[in-house]
């Protein structure tokens, strides 16, 4: 709102004063004024995605860091892992957290020799106050963020030492990037799945009829996801790349956001399915999520000295 008055102020300020030296006429500064109300609405726009363009670097910036990363890795173990790679993705018994300590600042430790044990079987839910650790935790067990100590094994593999991390974990993350590219690009991203695969975990997550009102099908192009999706679609699109993808792990970052009490009870359905075959590990502070789990992990952190505070809630399931 405030760059047109600014603008409208300039043009009067600057054409009073020609039209006071008869260099212009009122004609011609109606005319400029009525021009320049057409081309706020564009100039607005247009600052806007500058102001952007910082953020969207700093994730590009980092997309190529762990595609660099990836690369080197698998560079690196391809000789080593040719056999395991023509393997099926492995399948794993539990997730094993040993003696982990983990602090962004100095002096100030978030978690302190920790020990905990996820298995397969069971969904496991991070519970806890905004800024206890819970999505840390969740990111270090993606393997994304190295603890300063303490290990991380999946049975007997060091999390760091697995071939291909991605073939084993999916992330499902607080805040899902949506490309502008197709449905079916949003959820594959980049993988060859069947088309049948990807409409039933499109209709596993409620997203089926959407998609099927939509002329393309799956192959609408999402434009700009903020204005064309609502918060829920965005939250079961990653919830359906996660699905397809199939990993023997399966993390998710307050995965009930943006979801009405329908969606939720559908996802309490995926968990319960997922926990079956993976090792389920997810973080919330939706109460909605109690009764879908087997075991409840209580992070507590009121003091910027001391690291979170971990208990254990089993739930009546046990
Ligand atoms: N990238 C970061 N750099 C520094 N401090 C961070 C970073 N991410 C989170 N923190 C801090 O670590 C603590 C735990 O954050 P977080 O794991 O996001 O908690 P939660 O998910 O439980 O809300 C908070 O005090 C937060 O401010
Ligand atoms: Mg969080």
């Amino acid at each position: 709102m405030g760059i047109p008055m600014l603008a409208m102020v300039i043009i009067w300020y600057l054409g009073g004063a020609m039209v006071i030296e008869e260099q212009l006429t009122i004609g011609l500064i109606i005319t400029y004024t009525a021009t320049l109300n057409l081309m706020v609405p564009s100039l607005i726009r247009i600052i806007e995605f500058a102001s952007s363009i910082p953020n969207e670097l700093t994730a590009l910036m980092r997309v190529k860091e762990l595609c660099d990363l990836s690369l080197i890795r698998s560079e690196h173990d391809s000789s080593v892992n040719a056999e395991r790679h023509s393997e099926q993705s492995p399948s794993f018994e539990a997730m094993i957290l040993a003696d982990m300590s983990f602090s962004y600042h100095e002096n100030s430790p978030l978690f302190s020799n920790l020990d905990l044990t996820f298995n397969k079987g069971r969904a496991h839910l991070i519970n806890g106050g905004n800024g206890a650790g819970k999505s840390t935790l969740l990111t270090i067990l993606s393997g994304e963020l190295q603890p300063l100590s303490g290990h991380i094994k999946l049975d007997a593999t060091d999390l760091n030492g697995l071939p291909n991390r991605s073939q084993s974990i999916s992330m499902v993350p607080q805040k899902i990037h949506i490309i502008s590219d197709s449905i079916r690009n949003n959820v594959t991203f980049g993988m060859d799945v069947d088309q049948d695969k990807i409409l039933k975990a499109l209709h596993h997550v409620g997203l089926g009829k959407w998609v099927e009102h939509l002329d393309q099908g799956i192959d609408h192009i999402i434009k700009d996801a903020r204005s064309e999706l609502s918060g829920g679609q965005i939250q079961k699109l990653g919830l359906a790349r996660a699905i397809l993808r199939d990993t023997p792990i399966l993390l998710m970052d307050e995965p009930t956001n943006n979801l009405d009490s329908e969606a939720v009870k559908r996802l309490i359905n995926i968990i319960q399915a997922q926990k079956q075959s993976k090792i389920v590990v997810i973080v919330s502070h939706d109460d909605r999520l109690f009764d879908a789990v087997d075991r409840v992990v209580y992070l507590e952190n009121d003091s910027f000295r001391n690291a979170t505070r971990v208990t254990e809630t089993p739930s009546e399931e046990g």
